[in-house]
C-alpha cells in the first residue's frame, strides 16, 4: 500500500509538450508524451495530496483519477498558468517539456506555399518557467517554503556526461530538486522506463536505477517529502 504522507499538500506539476503556433493550423512542437508527470500526479493524489496538472500535449499519459488538469497549448500559456497557481501550492513540479523557442509572431492567416519556397521561420526564446518560479519564490511572491522541482532531460557527449549537465543545470536552475534523466538511444520520451538521477540542494545525489515512470514518481515523491516544512498547515 502506497503511505498516506502528502495529505493536505497542494502539488502544482506541468506535463507534456508544448505547441508554438505557427499560424492558425500549424505549430511547433515536441515528442513529450507527459506520463512522467501523469504518473506524479496520481501518484501524490494517491498520497493524498490536491493535485493540479498543467498539461501541455499529452498522449497515452492516461486520466487520472482525482487530478484536476487544466489544459494549455503554448509556452507563454503554460507560463501563465503556472505562476498563477504556484502561489497557492506547496510543492510546484515543472515536467514539462517545454519550447526553448517559439515562432516571434503567428500569421492572422494559412501561411502559403508561395513561388519562392519555404520562407524562414524566426523564432525567440521563451520564458524560462522553471526560473522564473525561483525568482518569484526569491522575490517574496511565492512563500519560501514552496517546494520547486525541476526535470533536465541529458545525453552524453564530449563536454561531458549526463549527471556532469545535470549538475550544470541545476545550479543554472535554483530549484531544490533536480530530476535527471538519462535520454537519447529511445530512453525517455515516450518509453515506459527511465532512469537518471535526483540532485538536491543539500548536495545528494541519488541514482536512479531504471525503472517504470510510476517507480520514478514514488522515489521522486518520497524524496519531495522531505524537502517539505513539517509546519506547512493546510
Ligand atoms: O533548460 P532545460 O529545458 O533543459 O530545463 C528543463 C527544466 O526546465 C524542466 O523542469 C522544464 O520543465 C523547465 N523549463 C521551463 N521553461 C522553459 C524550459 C524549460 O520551465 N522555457
Amino acid at each position: 500500500a502506497l503511505p498516506y504522507d502528502l495529505a493536505g499538500l497542494r502539488v502544482l506539476i506541468s506535463a507534456g509538450g508544448t505547441r508554438e503556433p505557427l499560424d492558425p493550423v500549424r505549430f511547433l512542437g515536441n515528442h513529450s508524451s507527459g506520463k512522467q508527470g501523469y504518473a506524479l500526479g496520481r501518484a501524490a493524489a494517491q498520497r493524498g495530496a490536491e493535485v493540479t496538472i498543467v498539461a501541455g500535449t499529452v498522449s497515452a499519459a492516461g486520466d487520472p483519477a482525482g487530478v484536476d488538469i487544466v489544459g494549455v497549448g503554448s509556452a507563454e500559456q503554460m507560463a501563465t498558468e503556472m505562476t498563477k497557481r504556484a502561489a497557492d501550492a506547496d510543492v510546484v513540479i515543472m515536467a514539462a517539456a517545454v519550447a526553448d523557442f517559439r515562432p516571434v509572431s503567428m500569421a492572422d492567416a494559412k501561411i502559403k506555399k508561395g513561388d519562392q519556397g519555404p520562407a524562414p521561420i524566426e523564432l525567440t526564446t521563451n520564458p524560462d518557467i522553471l526560473r522564473g518560479l525561483v525568482e518569484a519564490r526569491t522575490e517574496g511572491r511565492i512563500a519560501a517554503s514552496t517546494v520547486i522541482v525541476g526535470f533536465a532531460a541529458e545525453t552524453g557527449d564530449e563536454t561531458g556526461g549526463v549527471l556532469d549537465h545535470g549538475r550544470a543545470k541545476f545550479k543554472r536552475k535554483g530549484c531544490d530538486l533536480l530530476v535527471v534523466n538519462a535520454v537519447g538511444n529511445g530512453k525517455a520520451f515516450g518509453t515506459e522506463d527511465n532512469t537518471g538521477w535526483l540532485l538536491s540542494s543539500g548536495g545528494e545525489e541519488t541514482a536512479l536505477p531504471p525503472g517504470s515512470k510510476t517507480l520514478m514518481a514514488s522515489r521522486i515523491l518520497d524524496e519531495i517529502r522531505t524537502l517539505v516544512p513539517d509546519e506547512t498547515e493546510n
